[in-house]
């Protein structure tokens, strides 16, 4: 079989950008500073949105006001990000003293809804980070009170922004296979990074929605943004089955723990200066363990989850999430009724090597900020026409920090061109954080009832 090879580099696809709609968000206009009030002072909170902001956007972007109920993370925070403005352990006071323009939203998630709602109320727009929220009934809130107020609220798909996801979308957009008629897409987290979700605050269903609506919810985005279409039915398997209660051994915390030695998931917060300051340091407040064990007995979340989602034209997507995996990665194919598309992700075989001191690393480059990279290895996207003996083999340029260099470009895009055109629909509202969302809570209510669930059960988009 002949191997055809074309380059389309990132500045193609920034053309292809260039042209077409406009932004969905016309709130914020190029060329004018925002005052903006940030809740939620953890890690997500003071490094992209805090520092980042602070350091990189100062001419679009003056904080007025931080917000957190941990007053250790809060004087961390201020201290860290260098913001030059008042704290505050009460949103209501913060929006009444500073009444910003915007509000970032980066708390726990099940408490997100809250300060969505509440800005919206008092005038704000609102940036929040994924996932919208973790319940029906809290989605259908945002909803009706966006509609009632007239606001805008940005939901951070930061991986929409990848060079890779967006090259996917282009050629979907472009129908280089006709009509997609179905889907398979696979996510691996491995034993570093997808361990750390059982060790947090994401193990319980009642503050992350579990990994079906904490973490799934970029790959439903994805999914639902791909295909182009809504996401109508799903039927959900899932089981804790690794972590919790199935554990050999277990204590409340690893730096408290007998079983050091004996778990292979031990890990030493202690070597990480700056969690200790932003966690360790600050669980006298709230006894928050950012170490908590991973075998402990509450964790009621699913560690092994599978599903089909059916979409109003038609599509099938079979999808799965694992949280053990040996690496950290993911493939996706479509087929369509002219051929199939394959890619994937950090599968190390493909590329002839699995390095585990890279595996553990591989979570502090997806989540660095700020950092300008110059990439040097390709993502490869495969199309393969039907009944055609060759295939094309499409490179993109691969970004490793900052979420696959998403998160950069999502903020300059936001902040810095925020008048740009958006051809392929790159910013994401409430109904995509919406129907995101409601595929996971979908899945959870299919496997607490055996049956498939359609989403129109759950909320009105
Ligand atoms: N887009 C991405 O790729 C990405 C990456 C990481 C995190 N996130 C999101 O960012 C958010 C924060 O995650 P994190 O990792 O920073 O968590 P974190 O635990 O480090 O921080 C959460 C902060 O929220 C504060 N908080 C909780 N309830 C509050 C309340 N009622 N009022 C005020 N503050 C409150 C906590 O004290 C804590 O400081 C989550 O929603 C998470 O899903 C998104």
């Amino acid at each position: 079989m002949q191997r055809r090879k074309f380059l389309r580099n990132s500045a193609l696809f920034t053309a292809m950008l260039a042209a077409g709609q406009a932004s969905a968000f016309t709130a914020w206009k190029s060329g004018t500073q925002k005052r903006i009030a940030l809740v939620g002072a953890g890690i997500r909170g003071t490094t992209l949105w805090g520092k980042n902001l602070v350091e990189n956007y100062g001419k679009q972007v003056r904080f007025v006001g931080l917000c957190d109920i941990n007053p250790g993370r809060l004087a961390h925070g201020l201290r860290y990000t260098g913001m030059q403005c008042p704290t505050f352990d009460n949103f209501d006071e913060m929006m009444r003293r500073t009444a910003p323009e915007w509000v970032i939203v980066t708390t726990v998630d099940n408490t997100h809804h809250e300060f969505i709602i509440k800005a919206m109320e008092a005038g704000a727009n609102v940036i929040t980070e994924k996932p919208m929220t973790t319940t029906a009934d809290k989605c259908q809130a945002i909803l009706d009170t966006q509609k009632r107020t007239g606001k805008e609220v940005l939901v951070t798909f930061n991986y929409r922004h990848q060079p890779h996801a967006t090259a996917i979308k282009q050629l979907l957009h472009e129908e280089r296979l006709g009509r997609v008629t179905s889907v398979d897409f696979n996510w691996y987290l491995n034993v570093y990074h997808g361990a750390s979700y059982f060790r947090r605050w994401h193990g319980y269903v009642e503050k992350g929605g579990s990994l079906w609506v904490h973490k799934a919810t970029h790959h439903f985005d994805l999914l639902n943004w791909w295909i182009g279409a809504d996401p109508v039915e799903v039927s959900a398997y899932g089981a804790l089955e690794h972590y919790g209660k199935n554990g050999p051994f277990r204590s409340k915390n690893c730096r408290s723990c007998p079983h050091k030695k004996d778990c292979r998931y031990y890990w030493d917060i202690t070597k990480q200066p700056f969690l200790m300051d932003l966690y360790a340091k600050n669980e006298k407040y709230d006894g928050y363990l950012r170490d908590a064990c991973v075998y402990r007995e509450d964790i009621d979340i699913w560690d092994k989850m599978s599903a089909q989602i059916l979409y109003d034209n038609g599509v099938v997507v079979n999808y799965s999430l694992t949280t053990y995996s040996p690496y950290e990665g993911w493939r996706v194919a479509f087929n369509g009724e002219n051929g199939r598309l394959d890619s994937w992700q950090d599968i190390p075989y493909q590329k002839g090597e699995y390095t585990p001191a890279e595996q553990e690393d591989l979570h502090a480059a997806e989540m660095a900020t700020g950092r300008e990279e110059i990439p040097t290895e390709f993502h490869e996207i495969i199309v393969h026409d039907n009944f055609s003996p060759d295939f094309e083999s499409i490179k993109v340029p691969k970004y490793r920090y900052g979420h696959g260099g998403g998160d950069k470009r999502m903020l300059d895009y936001l902040f810095v061109n925020p008048d740009a055109a958006d051809p392929l629909g790159h910013m994401a509202g409430t109904r995509d954080g919406a129907l995101s969302i409601l595929v996971g809570i979908a899945a959870r209510k299919s496997i607490a009832e055996r049956r498939a669930v359609r989403l129109d059960e759950l909320v009105k988009v």
